[in-house]
């Protein structure tokens, strides 16, 4: 098999000169094969995927379990945490809690093994539970990461090199948010953007050389979603949904381009932003709801409307941790009833009008992600759930036990799932 992903992944070409003499004798004999591992070859860098949208182009997984469930590859010992893995250039990379520090860790993806681990800062928890709250993001051989407390890293990936760190909650004044600091760095050119929360930046850009400030944007709580990179209004924008609401931004300057505001119980906004035909849909729990917003720009001005909402106690969608995904005009999401949502259905609703399609009842908790025209989900109760991506009904493709408790995605990159609990991380065969 001619696993050569990794060597295409970087756009950048100066990646080329990176590539071992092994690589190149199997490109060279690999031939053919070459181009069907191009096109099939898919990573997983960071929070949510290539395009953090929950969305994999993988094809041709599995379209049942087989008895007993997909087979294992691997499966090595962990740390407790709440990040997941994010997958590329023959790592699988997370971060954790483990005798007293947060450090993050490189896993061979073949194998499971440790192929290094850099401490990051001293472990980190609290009532909300324990370890970092955030996903690394790999890119162009550096992997940026966010501690619980706020301390923005960058670390060589080839030998676990700590390059740079800053305190962002302490560079802008401010305190970590309640429940931790969980944005997933988002890398837009030469700047690693991530929440801060402060009083007057709320969003803050780095320098991905140096992690030196370079912009600051919004005011008020960071809330625990990730900032986002959107062509919404005919542009690329970061778009982020802080502690109480939706922002716009000009990557390069950190500009306001424009804002929603979205005041949720305990600036609990979780769940990223996504594109719907257009628009940005955002969501939140608590009872809070959701809303599609049209973003409009005339002359330089944006304006923001609201093409539905459903926001309120009895609302068609409450996404807490949990980013939807959206397929053919129809968005499929986890929708939690009441304050800490108890109570968990998984939804289909119409993308463009929120009207409701079908709901399997107390489904529970869990997390998802859409690959190959079916929903991957993992569920706190430890199972990994295959459902058919159809608005005709639920239908339940798989159901296996292969984990503990977990809030985290399954990442997706070459075929295979990769997900993590507070013991262990496993590698999955999807195909
Ligand atoms: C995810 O994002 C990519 C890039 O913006 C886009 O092409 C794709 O349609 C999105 N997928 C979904 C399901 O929204």
């Amino acid at each position: 098999m001619c696993r050569l992903s990794c060597i295409f992944h970087s756009p950048a070409t100066g990646r080329l000169t990176m590539l071992s003499r092994t690589a190149v004798r199997m490109m060279l004999l690999c031939g053919p094969m070459l181009i069907t591992s191009l096109a099939e070859a898919a990573d997983w860098p960071q929070f949510l995927g290539p395009n953090r949208n929950g969305t994999s182009n993988e094809a041709g997984l599995l379209d049942r379990f087989p008895e007993g469930g997909p087979e294992v590859v691997w499966r090595v010992p962990g740390g407790v945490g709440m990040s997941a893995v994010a997958v590329a250039d023959g790592l699988a990379i997370t971060s954790w809690n483990r005798q007293r520090k947060q450090w993050l860790v490189a896993l061979d993806v073949e194998t499971g093994d440790v192929r290094w681990q850099t401490p990051i800062a001293e472990s980190y928890g609290n009532a909300m539970g324990d370890g970092p709250r955030a996903t690394p993001t790999i890119h162009d051989g550096v992997i940026f990461v966010f501690t619980g407390e706020g301390v923005l890293c960058a670390v060589e990936q080839e030998s676990g090199r700590l390059e740079w760190n800053i305190d962002t909650v302490a560079a802008f004044g401010t305190r970590p948010a309640e429940y931790g600091m969980s944005s997933s760095p988002l890398v837009v050119g030469n700047h690693v953007i991530v929440h801060v929360g402060a009083p007057a930046a709320t969003i803050g850009a780095f320098d991905v050389k140096t992690g030196q400030p370079v912009w600051k944007a919004g005011q008020g709580p960071a809330g625990y979603s990730s900032p986002t990179l959107l062509d919404v209004a005919g542009r690329e924008q970061v778009v982020s949904v802080t502690g109480d609401q939706a922002i716009g931004l000009d990557p390069a300057t950190g500009e306001t381009l424009w804002t929603y505001p979205f005041k949720t119980n305990y600036a609990c906004n979780t769940a990223n932003p996504i594109v719907v035909d257009g628009g940005v849909f955002i969501s939140a729990g608590e009872n809070h709801g959701s809303v599609l917003l049209d973003i409009k720009e005339e002359s330089g001005r944006y304006a923001v409307s609201e093409r539905w909402s459903s926001l309120h106690s009895k609302s068609v969608m409450r996404n807490e941790w949990q980013t939807s995904v959206v397929v053919d005009d129809y968005l499929y999401g986890f929708d939690n009833v009441g304050a800490a949502g108890p109570v968990t259905h998984l939804s289909c609703i119409e993308a463009t009008t929120g009207k409701p399609v079908w709901q399997e009842a107390r489904f529970g908790k869990g997390n998802l992600v859409l690959a190959d025209g079916k929903l991957w989900i993992t569920t706190m109760k430890g199972e990994l759930v295959l459902v058919k991506v159809t608005p005709e009904g639920y239908q339940e493709l798989g159901r296996a036990r292969l984990f503990g408790e977990t809030r985290q995605t399954m990442s997706i990159a070459n075929g295979l799932g990769y997900t993590r609990d507070d013991r262990e991380v496993l590698c999955i065969k999807l195909k």
